[in-house]
């Protein structure tokens, strides 16, 4: 897949998570940055335009749930430029009450993945994938590949476990 033009499409916070206390780079978000530098690939992070959530681990997911319950679909900020030229697609979410959060909707409903791959990458701290990959597989109707899922605390505090984590899957994608 070298000659191949690849993207990472991810969502993270930083604030309070669990497990892991106030974080200044989100779990996702370093797993994204590892899987960018091994493979080459552009990034984008979803992002809201509208960013009320609170920085309580406690209160967010209250929120998220609140998001999930209503099928919310927050408004994002900018895009990817020339989406229709990227042929693969690393997609990175946060285990959100064994979903995504719903940004993650709306940035996925807003393109078109026909003919593309999608390998999903997840962190979490117990739920693993969830059903994320036929979430994704049913939004995007793209070839959804084996997912990755990682301890959010895994990818914070002991990276290179999860830098390995990664190293493997990527290569068994054929990266
Ligand atoms: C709103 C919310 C809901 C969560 N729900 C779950 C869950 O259902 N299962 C799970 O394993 N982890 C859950 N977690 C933990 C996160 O998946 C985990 O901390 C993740 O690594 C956070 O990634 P981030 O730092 O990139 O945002 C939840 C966290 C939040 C904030």
């Amino acid at each position: 897949m070298t000659n191949s033009k690849t993207l990472v499409v991810y969502f993270s916070r930083t604030g309070e998570q669990y497990s892991v206390g106030n974080i200044t780079e989100g779990n996702t978000a370093i797993i994204a940055k590892m899987i960018a530098e091994q493979t080459g690939a552009d990034m984008f992070e979803v992002k809201l335009k509208n960013d009320t959530y609170p920085t309580a681990y406690k209160a967010l997911t209250e929120v998220a749930l609140d998001e999930k319950k209503a099928n919310a679909r927050p408004e994002i900020i900018g895009d990817v430029a020339n989406f229709a030229d990227y042929d693969m697609v690393f997609v990175g979410t946060p285990n959100w009450w064994a979903d995504m959060p719903m940004a993650m909707y709306t940035f996925m409903e807003a393109h078109d993945w026909t003919g593309k791959k999608v390998a999903p990458f997840v962190t979490h701290e117990g739920s693993g994938l969830s059903s994320i990959p036929s979430k994704i597989k049913s939004t995007t109707k793209a070839d959804v590949l084996n997912g990755l899922a990682i301890y959010g605390h895994v990818a914070q505090n002991s990276r290179e476990e999860a830098k390995d984590d990664v190293t493997k899957w990527l290569k068994k994608l054929g990266f």
